[in-house]
């Protein structure tokens, strides 16, 4: 079966050097499944990785590879290689093409494609954990962000290098979803979002933990409605029951800590929304031993605050443009939704009555008040994907 979702695009792919240059290859062929046109060029440190014969092979193309090659110049100089491209992708980005891409440098041809161009670029980071959160990194990522790049990944796991953490290049398959939501064209192409959701787990001891009934699956709709108008969405998720959304960069997270640490590493962003129920309190100090039961005595629990990921984010340096948290409520739920608007410095509250008779914690329904700095809206009873697509559409309209 022939996949046509990106049918005579234009990818100019500037493969870099890293030992994920290998799912580079895989990419060629998923975008050449998909009816893409793919023009390769290769770093010279990409060239250790992969060769320029099975790059060539797969794209069905010419690889490019040096920016002083007469051959090459004559058919096609660099400055028009790097317009003739609908869209520019760079999977996997090294460090070093990232520094040079924030700083202007052209000093081969990937640099220099990637200074002279004015066609959107897509870029696919993968490094070494250390070098992904070194200061220096993640002020090249903001910087290009500034500019208007759009990033994929990168995600979490084990590496190469036997540590873990961020650093790995997205699949290939999620940077070909990537691309077909940019050139789907929604109303949140460019955007990144990210979105908390499920309920987070704190440890009392190895094996017992405190949790809270919270599903995730009006977080996971939300994700889905944003990805569907066209957003790269960073969804952050606790330990929920319900099914983690498609075509997004999931980080799976247990505690309040975890989950704050994954929303901070995840920025910039253009929006957040908080729909994560995190848990107030963690065991102060919980046992590194599954606590035993003594006879005759029963445990005491120290409580410790967790962080407000909501406030924090809200309050913060680099905060979104919008920033949007939800209140569950039992009792007078504007008011205390007014109110909590205000405490936490966010945009939006959406604020629902859990009490038990609505059947909303854990049903597929909800009802929802939006609360804004203009008031309250009061939004008909409706499907959990239905707010969620209002939602994103409100979403939209703000970020427009
Ligand atoms: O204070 P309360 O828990 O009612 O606030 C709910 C809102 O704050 C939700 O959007 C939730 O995701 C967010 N929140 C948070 N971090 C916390 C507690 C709540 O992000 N520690």
């Amino acid at each position: 079966m022939l996949l046509t979702m990106l049918p005579a695009k234009r990818i100019l792919l500037i493969i870099s050097g890293g030992i994920a240059a290998y799912k580079a290859l895989d990419l060629i062929r998923r975008l050449r499944e998909r009816g893409a046109d793919v023009t390769p060029v290769l770093t010279r440190a990409a060239e250790e990785f992969v060769t320029p014969l099975s790059v060539s092979a797969l794209a069905g193309a010419k690889v490019y590879r040096d920016l002083f090659d007469l051959t090459d110049e004559a058919e096609m100089g660099h400055i028009e290689l790097s317009r003739s491209a609908d869209l520019i992708v760079v999977a996997p980005a090294s460090a070093d093409l990232m520094a040079k891409m924030a700083g202007g440098i052209c000093n081969d041809l990937a640099s220099t494609l990637l200074l002279a161009t004015d066609t959107p670029v897509m870029v696919a980071p993968s490094m070494n954990v250390r070098m992904w959160e070194h200061p220096a990194t993640q002020r090249n990522l903001a910087t290009l962000a500034k500019d208007g790049i759009t990033f994929v990944g990168p995600d979490e796991g084990s590496m190469a290098c036997g540590e873990y953490g961020p650093g790995r290049m997205a699949e290939p398959l999620a940077i070909v979803a990537a691309m077909e939501a940019h050139f789907a064209g929604g109303p949140l192409a460019g955007k990144h979002i990210v979105i908390t959701s499920g309920p987070t787990h704190e440890p009392i001891d190895p094996v017992r933990y405190i949790a809270n009934r919270s599903s995730g699956a009006q977080g996971a709709a939300i994700a889905e409605a944003v990805a569907a108008l066209g957003a790269r969405v960073t969804f952050v998720t606790g330990p929920a029951r319900a099914d983690r959304p498609h075509g997004v960069d999931i980080i799976e997270v247990e505690t309040a800590t975890q989950m704050l640490a994954a929303v901070q590493g995840s920025m910039p962003a253009d929006a957040a929304v908080f729909a994560a129920a995190v848990a107030d309190w963690r065991v102060d100090g919980a046992a590194d031993q599954k606590m035993k039961k003594e006879k005759g005595g029963l445990p005491t629990l120290s409580f410790a605050e967790n962080p407000d990921i909501l406030a924090t984010v809200s309050q913060g340096e680099g905060r979104p443009e919008l920033v949007v948290g939800f209140a569950a409520e039992t009792e007078n739920v504007i008011a205390h939704a007014t109110a909590k608007r205000e405490r936490k410095g966010c945009d939006w509250i959406l604020a629902n009555d859990v009490s038990p008779g609505t059947g909303i914690m854990g049903g597929t329904e909800n009802d929802v008040t939006l609360i804004s700095a203009d008031g309250a809206e009061d939004w008909p009873r409706m499907g959990k994907s239905q707010v969620a697509e209002r939602l994103a559409r409100r979403i939209a309209e703000a970020l427009g």
